[in-house]
């Protein structure tokens, strides 16, 4: 089973969570570990070497942290450059067809507050439902999300903690 982390971070010189868990991945030979804003400084994606980086893997992973409900915009880019008719869907677009996909999200919103009633309003299933409808359409099976939340509020052990979690559900079959 080969795994690509693909992880969106505008920022990961001054993020604790997600720069934790990309620390942790490193270590891991069979994760490979993409940083989006690292390879791509102008935005520019290079289409044929992410589409060959996915059909080198069979478990995609999209790491990022929450911003607006949903990633950091370059990773939404990154979906519409990359996931191109007649390659990742349409009657002929059948290169991810089979593989595994899952989120690892880091939220400032404790847990408490993403629920009906709750300071979000909604679930981080319900707020996820476009990256499920993507892996949906690309033939994908959709993994539970990983997520650490309230991130603020967490020890340093804690933050520790969730990176060894982080690879134990990455490594884990399903
Ligand atoms: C532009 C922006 C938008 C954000 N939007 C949300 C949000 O919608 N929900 C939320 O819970 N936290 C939101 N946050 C907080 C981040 O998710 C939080 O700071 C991040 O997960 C911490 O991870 P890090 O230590 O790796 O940077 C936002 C932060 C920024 C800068």
């Amino acid at each position: 089973m080969k795994t690509l982390v693909i992880v969106a971070h505008p920022n990961l010189k001054h993020s604790v969570i997600n720069k934790m868990w990309v620390d942790r991945l490193y270590e891991e030979k069979d994760i490979t570990v993409h940083e989006l804003y690292k390879a791509y400084p102008d935005g520019k994606i290079d289409v044929a070497v992410e589409q060959q980086q996915l059909l080198n893997h069979d478990r995609i992973v999209f790491q990022f942290p929450f911003y607006w409900y949903s990633s950091p915009s370059l990773l939404k880019e990154w979906q519409d450059v990359v996931l191109t008719y007649g390659w990742a869907y349409g009657s002929e677009g059948t290169k991810l067809r089979g593989k595994e996909f899952m989120l690892a999200i880091s939220t400032g919103g404790p847990e408490a507050a993403y629920q009906a009633g709750g300071y979000n309003h909604y679930s981080m299933s319900e707020l996820t439902k476009p990256f499920q409808a993507t892996a949906n359409l690309t033939g994908m099976r959709f993994l539970p999300t990983f997520t650490a939340q309230g991130v603020r509020f967490l020890s340093n052990e804690r933050v520790r903690e969730s990176a060894e979690n982080l690879v134990e559900r990455l490594k884990a079959s399903y």
